[in-house]
């Protein structure tokens, strides 16, 4: 017997589902394209997913728009799980009025925004809008500023995730913006607060979408997305992967994760990774693939500011934040990008409670009238702040050069470091031998009859004498020399020895970092 109540419900349910109708949808599809519940059924475990508001639908009557209703108005929002944990979700709909956002679209997304903030648990946007609905004028701005409050008030308290996974237009960038990370889709995506036609209008400039801010551009150029995703399927995996590495809220610590590599696990050809010519670059990425739980190493904002090296991996099943200084590129020098890029990532984790290993080989700050007049300043003192205000237990290995104040920024003890190792490699001096030398020998230097084996001494005798880790050891800056085979031990021991750790910071309403 049919049940006609049961049958409209039913019906509504496949109304609901339909989105914006099959022709959008296979415009959509043929642009490579998953629907908004493809999306989410690849991402999250599978059945898991229970949605909320489907039935909800726009009241706007203004341009037509009365005949313009679409059951879930544009977006799916609810929630489900990543490897068993909860995660909120919401996914815009292309298909439904170009996933623009209106009163109900935004409403939609600030309940769940609610619940995920009151129930300590992760939310993941994946967006894929037109940005502000304009059938719908004032009020949807207002549904959008909505958002970004949420988007403020859970940052530090749920990680907050984005995926773009269409053309992000207008307002729909300044949510992604707001959050943890961002990731793109190579080809599929685009980011833009003004589209190609406005640009051309106001500055005369020729742009295509994905040179204005197509995933590559945002991931390697501007800095604004974490990462590229080969394809939508790659994307949502990754977004997996990373959930894996991260609390659910503040108050938990990192997941656990048993591993089968021996946490005494030495690695003898790490003594050898450290050219004997200081100047020699080495890729410090090998260093960190071999000192943590089987090589795994996830990397975020690879492509952009490459002379510093952020990502997540596991010592000992423990998460760690790991933050590197690059040899390979710009001589791991810091500069406006890599400040920016590391304090960020060292603040995210210090939120979430994860903690942080400092891998130190900089010659300093990048020098440079460019640099100088774009802020390197103000900008570099973001790592510095990021770094001193860091309670999280905090744990530095310099593998060889720890100049000038960026030995004060990466990690020092007295900026609170826990635990700092050198390599016997290490060089931790004010600068290094040759600048030393030109600056404290200059009338030494003018008077010496061969001028290139005076300096050559000297440079010798500055290297024996400050170059290494000893001096920095005797004051106790360093807490030991120890060997590279044995730094995956050492650390995995400092973390146990650290998993207590208290350490506050002076009661304030909120900081004032150097923005
Ligand atoms: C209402 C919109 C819309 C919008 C797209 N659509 N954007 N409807 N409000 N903001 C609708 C289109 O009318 C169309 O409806 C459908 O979505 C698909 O759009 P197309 O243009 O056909 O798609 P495509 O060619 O793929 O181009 C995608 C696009 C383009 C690049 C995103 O639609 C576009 O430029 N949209 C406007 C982007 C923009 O300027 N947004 C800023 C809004 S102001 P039909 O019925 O034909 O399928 C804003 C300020 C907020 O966001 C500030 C807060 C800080």
């Amino acid at each position: 017997m049919t049940n006609p109540k049961i049958e409209q419900l039913h019906a509504l349910k496949k109304e609901a589902s339909a989105g914006g109708g099959e022709a959008r949808v296979a415009k959509h599809r043929a642009q490579g394209k998953m629907t908004a519940r493809e999306r989410i059924e690849t991402l999250l475990d599978r059945g898991s997913f229970h949605e909320v508001d489907a039935f909800a639908t726009h009241r706007e009557t203004n341009f037509g728009m009365q005949d313009k209703k679409f059951l879930g108005d544009g977006v799916i929002t609810g929630w489900g799980t990543i490897d068993g944990r909860l995660v909120y979700v919401y996914s815009q709909d292309f298909t439904v009025l170009g996933g623009s956002v209106g009163r109900v679209h935004a409403d939609k997304i600030v309940k769940i925004q609610d619940m995920a903030i009151k129930n300590g648990a992760p939310i993941i946007g994946l967006n894929d809008s037109g940005g502000a609905r304009i059938q719908e004028g004032v009020v949807s701005l207002g549904g959008f500023s909505d958002i970004f409050l949420r988007n403020t008030l859970a940052s530090g308290v749920i990680p907050q995730i984005s995926a773009i996974m269409g053309p992000c237009a207008g307002g729909a960038v300044y949510s992604p913006a707001l959050t943890d990370f961002i990731f793109m889709v190579k080809k599929t995506s685009q980011m833009f607060i003004t589209g190609p036609d406005v640009i051309k209008s106001v500055t005369g400039e020729d742009v295509t979408f994905e040179e204005l801010g197509g995933a590559m551009t945002h991931n390697a150029v501007s800095g604004v997305a974490h990462m590229a995703a080969e394809s939508e399927e790659d994307c949502l995996y990754l977004i997996r992967e990373m959930m894996s590495y991260l609390p659910s809220n503040n108050m938990e610590d990192p997941p656990y994760e048993a591993t089968m590599d021996d946490v005494l696990r030495a690695d003898n050809e790490l003594a050898d990774i450290v050219p004997s010519d200081p100047s020699k670059p080495y890729d410090i990425k090998e260093v960190i693939t071999r000192i943590v739980d089987d090589g795994r190493f996830f990397e975020t904002q690879e492509h952009f500011a490459e002379n510093v090296v952020v990502g997540f991996a596991r010592l000992g099943g423990h998460g760690v934040g790991i933050i590197a200084n690059q040899p390979m590129v710009l001589a791991g020098v810091l500069d406006i990008d890599a400040s920016e890029k590391a304090a960020r990532f060292v603040r995210f984790c210090d939120a979430f409670n994860i903690p942080l290993i400092v891998f130190e080989d900089v010659p300093g700050f990048l020098p440079g009238v460019n640099q100088e007049h774009s802020g390197i300043i103000r900008k570099g003192a973001k790592l510095l702040y990021a770094f001193c205000e860091a309670t999280v237990p905090k744990m530095t290995v310099i593998t060889r050069k720890a100049y000038g104040g960026a030995y004060c920024v990466m990690n020092s003890k007295h900026i609170r470091s826990d635990l700092n190792f050198a390599w016997p490699t290490s060089e931790i001096a004010v600068m290094g031998p040759d600048g030393a030398v030109n600056i404290v020998f200059r009338r030494e230097l003018a008077g010496a009859e061969d001028q290139v084996a005076k300096k050559a001494e000297l440079v010798d005798d500055y290297r024996e004498q400050f170059a290494n880790p000893y001096v920095a050891a005797r004051y106790g800056y360093v807490d030991d020399v120890i060997e590279p085979s044995e730094t995956r031990a050492r650390l995995i021991n400092g973390l146990n020895m650290l998993q207590n750790k208290r350490d506050t910071n002076p009661p304030k309403k909120h900081g004032n970092i150097p923005l």
